[in-house]
């Protein structure tokens, strides 16, 4: 068994951030995104993983990740070099893929759910696909199956208008080598793409066995700021531990489950857990509130942050009133000289200023 991990295309529903770094590593708890993929897959037994990037964004996904030694695993980067699809991503993964059997994972999205009882399900039952379903409100804005009762997929549809029912593809597939010769036999859809859903429903369309199984935890496409920030909440709620590192002075107060790197400094501030603070962070006479993520060397003076994420080397000072519901991008400098009486809320892209004066 192989896994291959897409995490390719351009993020543009993550823009600004993600004019200047690829979607998969936004980080969650101060970890990319894609890496949480990476360790489910490895949990799972699966170590030798091919990862999709594309030209845009390949090259700092490679420098971040490596080549798989800090998840015990073998790494193999493929280049997609134009955004045609995701069973077009398949394709060209051929030649690492090979007659292996495979889990195809898209690397912005999150689950909660152990990948080895899909995995057990997918052997036992020699199937040809499995797919993962979840209900969601808005089907239209992803792949969407009808099952019957014993959970046979009867029909997938891309997107569609008019649902079929409020069961989502999840970003999380198992496939035989059958799926290479299903893939073969599809043509582009209306946005230009080689679909795997189209895929998987040639499959159904020979009588291979397909089957779909519910997730029971939950699910997150993080592709866009408030999904981003609830995987925040989420990781931060169930897996963040304690550890104290760093210098904290002795007006300071830590509340709850907080984690603070070393060589950082804390000054006359309040946390308030679950926060996870990076590496070489400075806060001087902050409010730091619950459900927020500050990454490595971020400066925060006479600020009052919750429920948000802060990138690496941002700057906020002297904002008065609560920031809320906040992603702030790499380098983003926001300096406040007045005081303003209303919350404030933002999506601030990589090296953006902000002056509130
Ligand atoms: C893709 C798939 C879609 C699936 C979704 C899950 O959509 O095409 O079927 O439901 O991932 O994240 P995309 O993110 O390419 O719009």
């Amino acid at each position: 068994m192989k896994a291959l991990i897409l995490s390719g295309g351009k993020g543009t529903r993550l823009r600004p951030l993600t004019y200047t770094g690829a979607k998969q590593l936004v980080p969650v708890a101060n970890k990319p995104i894609l890496w949480y993929g990476i360790e489910a897959i490895v949990a799972a037994g699966i170590t030798d993983i091919g990862i999709i990037i594309s030209p845009e964004t390949g090259e700092e996904i490679k420098l971040k990740t490596g080549d798989g030694k800090l998840f015990g695993a073998h790494i193999t980067y493929i280049l997609q070099d134009q955004p045609l699809g995701l069973a077009h991503a398949v394709k060209i993964a051929q030649p690492f893929l090979g007659d292996s059997p495979f889990i195809m994972y898209l690397g912005d999205n999150l689950i909660e759910d152990d990948l080895k009882p899909f995995f057990a399900a997918f052997k036992e039952q020699n199937l040809d696909a499995l797919i993962l379903l979840r209900k969601v409100s808005n089907p239209s804005a992803f792949g969407v199956a009808k099952v019957d009762e014993q959970g046979r997929v009867l029909q997938l549809v891309e997107k569609p208008k008019v649902p079929p029912s409020n069961l989502a593809l999840v970003g999380v597939y198992f496939f035989s080598t059958a799926i290479h010769h299903a893939i073969a036999s599809i043509q582009p859809s209306a946005r230009g793409e080689l679909e795997i859903t189209d895929a998987i429903q040639a499959l159904i369309n020979f009588q291979k066995p397909v089957e779909a199984l519910q997730l029971r935890g939950w699910w997150l496409d993080t592709g866009k700021k408030d999904d981003l920030l609830e995987a925040n909440r989420i990781i931060l709620d169930t897996s963040l531990e304690i550890d104290l590192q760093g210098e904290i002075d002795s007006n300071s107060q830590i509340i709850g489950r907080v984690e603070i790197a070393a060589g950082s400094k804390i000054i006359n501030s309040t946390i308030r857990g679950p926060v996870i603070i990076g590496k070489d962070c400075h806060l001087e006479n902050c409010f730091i509130g619950p459900y927020t993520s500050i990454a490595d060397g971020v400066k925060l003076i006479e600020t009052d942050l919750e429920h948000s994420v802060i990138l690496q080397y941002a700057q906020v000072s002297g904002v008065h009133q609560r920031i809320v519901d906040s992603v702030v991008g790499q380098r983003a400098k926001l300096e406040a000289t007045v005081r303003r009486p209303k919350a404030l809320r933002f999506l601030i892209g990589d090296d953006s200023q902000v002056e509130l004066g």
